[in-house]
């Protein structure tokens, strides 16, 4: 069953982890689609992974929308979160309104994420007061990356740790379901999460958040120009499983199902659920995969 604010918000009450990936195309989408995953993401990463800019400050409107659409296409029973692009929701609230609203209008989305804390906690207010569902997104925020001084761990003197938990309040204040908190030491999640209700998903912010984010193109080990500390690939680790099963698959009495069961399809399902079953029992993000405090 698709998951919705209220269940999403039963999990974190729960205590069972919230599982989120990136998905930026249609094929792709089918195999999350046949996951137990929570969440998909269409971030404004695919600016770099589908569309080979260095970074993610290029991607448009119109680029976002179309990835959207070719997620929504193939995953239609995935709450999906459309990213918003640099440029599309700072100006003012109306145009953050009227982007916010392409990607539920447009692209089928059932939320959008956003980047920034106080400082945008105007644009997060107005488009919840429209009727769509918002994710803060805040620690480091690659859409300002050059304004924090490059790609780095946020939250490890106490100047940025006390910002970090004002924004986390902000972004609640204002009417976000939930917050994503990327590139922060453990202990950071700790502090925000006492201070805000709501979920707080991390990317490479440890294991005391409610749920964790990855980039598929990072689980997947598809994209070569960088992979961050955080990001695990999971190819390793079930390519013998995917190896048994399609020897399986090629003999003569299994010919008959042997369809599209035999490619990347089912090596990346191996990762997939693989990954869900590792984040759900905390076996993902160890110490290998977390930032030192
Ligand atoms: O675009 C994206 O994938 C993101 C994550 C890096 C958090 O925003």
């Amino acid at each position: 069953m698709k998951k919705n604010l209220r269940t999403l918000k039963q999990m974190q009450i729960e205590g069972q982890k919230i599982t989120w990936l990136t998905c930026y195309d249609y094929s792709f989408a089918t195999i999350l689609e046949t996951t137990d995953l929570d969440m998909i993401l269409v971030g404004d990463s695919g600016g770099m992974v589908m569309s080979g800019y260095e970074n993610t400050v290029p991607v448009s409107m119109d680029e976002m929308i179309n990835f959207c659409k070719s997620v929504r296409s193939g995953a239609p029973s995935k709450f999906i979160v459309g990213d918003m692009p640099k440029g599309s929701y700072e100006i003012n609230n109306d145009e953050a309104i009227r982007n916010a609203m392409r990607f539920v209008k447009e692209a089928g989305c059932d939320a959008v994420k956003l980047e920034g804390g106080i400082n945008m906690s105007a644009r997060i207010k107005s488009i919840v007061e429209s009727g769509i569902p918002v994710i803060g997104h805040i620690g480091l925020t690659p859409q300002s990356a050059s304004s924090l001084g490059g790609y780095r761990v946020i939250g490890r003197n106490r100047s940025e740790l006390t910002s970090l938990i004002e924004d986390g309040k902000a972004v609640e204040q204002a009417g976000a379901f939930a917050v994503l908190l990327e590139a922060a030491p453990p202990s950071v999640a700790k502090e925000i999460k006492k201070v805000v209700t709501f979920p707080v998903l991390g990317i490479g912010s440890g294991s005391h958040v409610d749920g964790q984010l990855l980039i598929l193109h990072d689980l997947l080990g598809i994209y070569p120009n960088f992979r961050p500390k955080f990001a695990k690939c999971y190819v390793p680790e079930v390519i013998d499983d995917f190896l048994e099963s399609i020897k399986l698959f090629s003999k003569e009495e299994n010919s008959k199902n042997f369809t599209n069961q035999d490619g990347i399809h089912a090596l990346s399902k191996l990762c997939i659920d693989k990954f869900i079953f590792e984040t759900r029992n905390l076996i993902f993000p160890n110490d290998d995969y977390s930032y030192q405090e």
